[in-house]
Order: structure tokens, then C-alpha cells, then sequence
């Protein structure tokens, strides 16, 4: 039986306020936990942008995540246990718990109500979907591509440039846009 979208939205927020703890606490491998919730929070904003968002109003909720992702990504670089760190952190708790709330009081029940239990359930099976290509996509381990072949590279190899060469936004741009950025950032 599919999972409804409303369910798993929700339960990848409670996973993400737990690697908000985890890092607040200074837990565990704070790099790690970084790059998990760095893949989490862009799969699930993506999936939430592709597979939800359209058909309802949702401009303010993309442009949200596009504030928590310049954070994430400035968390990535900050080193753990600096005073940088513990500050990109805290905003980006703000910014997302912000969200969340908004998400959850204002966005889903919207949803739940305009359309029906059967939709919800398609949604669920497309957002899951989505979410899981994404994260595949951003989990792909570095790979260097031989001189002269970026136009041959996947989008997670790019990507991975993308990200050494610090190109902002480069979590929503498709294949060919991140090509051209990393053309125009050399
Ligand atoms: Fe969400
Ligand atoms: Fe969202």
C-alpha cells in the first residue's frame, strides 16, 4: 500500500530535526551528519518542488528553500566547532524549522484538502521517487572525467565540480546548466 505524500513530508522533517539535534550537541561525525543532511534537505526539497508544489501555490516555499540551501552549503564549508559553523548552523535551523512549520500548518493541509486520498497517494509515489534519484544523484562518489568531457559527464559528476569550485545555486541547476557554469566559473 503507497505511503501518502503528507506522511513522508512529514517524517523527513522529523529526520531532519533530528540531525539538527544531533549536530547541536555536537554528536557524533559533525562532517558526516553535515553531508547527510545536506543530500536530505536538497532530495526532499527537490522532490517537493518537482512532484508537489506544482498545482498549488508554492512560490514562497521554493524560495525558502533556495535560503536554506545557500546555508547548507555554507555549512559544508565551515569546519565543525568553529564559531562560523555553530552560526550558519543556527540560522540555518531558523530558516528551516520556519519552513517546516509553514509546510505543515499551511501547505499540506491545503493540499489534503483539494484533493483526494487516492492523489495523495500518487504523490507520495512520485515524490519518493523523485526524492530517491535525487539523493542517488548527489550520493555518487567523485569521479574524475578525463580532460575535454564534461558535455559526457553525469549530472552528480558535475555536480561534484560544481561544488569544489563553490557555484552557487548549483543544487537546482539541471546537466547542461551546470556545464555552462562550470565553463563560465573557469
Ligand atoms: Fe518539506
Ligand atoms: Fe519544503
Amino acid at each position: 500500500m503507497a505511503t501518502d505524500v503528507i506522511t513522508l513530508i512529514t517524517s523527513d522533517h522529523r529526520t531532519v530535526e533530528k540531525l539538527f539535534e544531533r549536530l547541536k550537541k555536537g554528536q557524533g561525525d559533525q562532517a558526516a551528519t553535515v553531508a547527510e543532511l545536506h543530500a536530505l534537505l536538497i532530495a526532499h526539497a527537490r522532490a517537493e518542488e518537482d512532484r508537489v508544489y506544482p498545482g498549488i501555490d508554492a512560490h514562497h516555499s521554493v524560495e525558502e528553500h533556495k535560503e536554506a540551501e545557500i546555508l547548507l552549503d555554507a555549512l559544508v564549508r565551515a569546519k565543525p566547532g568553529t564559531p562560523e559553523f555553530r552560526k550558519t548552523l543556527d540560522e540555518l535551523i531558523k530558516s528551516v524549522t520556519h519552513h517546516v512549520e509553514e509546510e505543515e500548518s499551511k501547505i499540506l493541509p491545503a493540499l489534503a484538502k483539494s484533493v483526494g486520498e487516492k492523489k495523495l497517494k500518487e504523490l507520495g509515489k512520485a515524490f519518493k521517487e523523485r526524492r530517491a534519484e535525487e539523493l542517488k544523484a548527489l550520493s555518487v562518489p567523485k569521479q574524475a572525467a578525463p580532460p575535454g568531457s564534461r558535455e559526457g559527464a553525469t549530472r552528480s559528476e558535475l555536480y561534484e565540480k560544481a561544488k569544489e569550485a563553490d557555484i552557487p545555486g548549483r543544487s537546482h541547476m539541471d546537466k547542461k546548466e551546470l556545464a555552462q557554469a562550470l565553463r563560465q566559473a573557469k
